[in-house]
């Protein structure tokens, strides 16, 4: 078990996806200015993202999210498949994804500072999300009792480490970095409106019926159905589907159908404690 994670600045990551090459790559990856990257704590929106920002920046053409899976459409930068992809050769502008903290950016984000997509979720749900996950992936550590996977999330004991540290680290970041925050919740609430808004950071407004059809694209529904989102492709001993659909719900507030009321008491009191400084207003319950 002490294998399928490797720390890497003091997180844990999945070892089957990042080897010393891969994280090499990624420190020594050089941006564009009009580079956009998609930065997730990991169950927070990532997919959909990757589904929303490749429609806004094709005005709405299809092609991409019907051809290339979510992980060479906006590939992460830290994963074994960006060298595979040669990233460096990309048209501009190239979309990435990353679930690195903001502290373990690579030098050249500092200096050339594309865009970056936030999207943060209710971290209950977040939870929620990865307790499943977790059991159906076979390169992450099983979650065991419920209990303890909780006690492990609150601790940062998972891949890409602690939620409050992430979350934090990002909120924080230097106000010369060009960085929309977004929520899955306002997303679930008026996707027609976030994808708008979306497209007006990256300087793509859009017509009214494009928007249209790129949110009724990503639609939960439509996602589940699309083969190059629902990680179908992904081998069965990988990912086991039957245990846990990699798109499963699609709802805010799910965490109420798992954690019982010590849980989520207990989970409210350590969000306090640790974004006591945080000056942000969240927008879930
Ligand atoms: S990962 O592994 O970090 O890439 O996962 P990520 O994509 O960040 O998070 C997966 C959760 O996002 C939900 N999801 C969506 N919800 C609503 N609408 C759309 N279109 C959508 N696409 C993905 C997905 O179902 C996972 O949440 P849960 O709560 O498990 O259903």
């Amino acid at each position: 078990e002490a294998d399928l994670y490797t720390l890497y600045k003091g997180v844990y990551v999945p070892t089957a996806v990042h080897t010393p090459e891969s994280l090499k790559y990624y420190e020594e990856f050089t941006f564009r200015p009009d580079d956009v990257v998609i930065v997730t704590y990991p169950k927070s929106g990532t997919t959909w993202m990757q589904e929303i920002l490749p429609l806004i920046v094709s005005g709405g053409d299809p092609a991409s999210v019907e051809t290339l899976p979510n992980w060479d459409r906006v590939p992460w930068l830290e994963e074994t498949r960006a060298s595979i992809l040669k990233l460096e050769e990309r048209p501009s502008p190239r979309l990435f994804t990353t679930h690195f903290h903001y502290s373990m950016m690579p030098p050249s984000f500092f200096q050339v500072k594309p865009k970056v997509v936030y999207v943060m979720r209710n971290p209950k749900d977040v939870f929620t999300s990865a307790f499943h996950y977790y059991n159906s992936a076979s390169f992450l550590v099983k979650p065991g009792p419920q209990s303890e996977f909780l006690q492990k999330f609150l601790t940062g004991k998972v891949i890409f480490g602690s939620w409050f540290d992430h979350v934090k680290g990002w909120l924080n970041a230097k106000e010369k970095l060009q960085i929309m925050y977004i929520s899955y919740e306002e997303m679930m609430k008026d996707l027609n409106d976030a994808v708008s808004r979306i497209a007006q950071f990256l300087g793509k407004p859009l017509e009214l019926d494009v928007l249209e059809k790129i949110a009724d694209k990503c639609l939960f529904k439509n996602m589940k159905n699309n083969p190059m989102s629902n990680y179908s492709v992904v081998p069965q001993e990988f990912m086991d589907q039957t245990k846990s659909q990699f798109l499963r719900k699609g709802v805010a507030g799910d965490w109420r159908n798992l954690l019982t009321p010590d849980e989520a008491q207990h989970f409210d009191n350590v969000f306090k404690e640790k974004m006591k400084d945080v000056n942000y207003e969240f927008n879930w319950d």
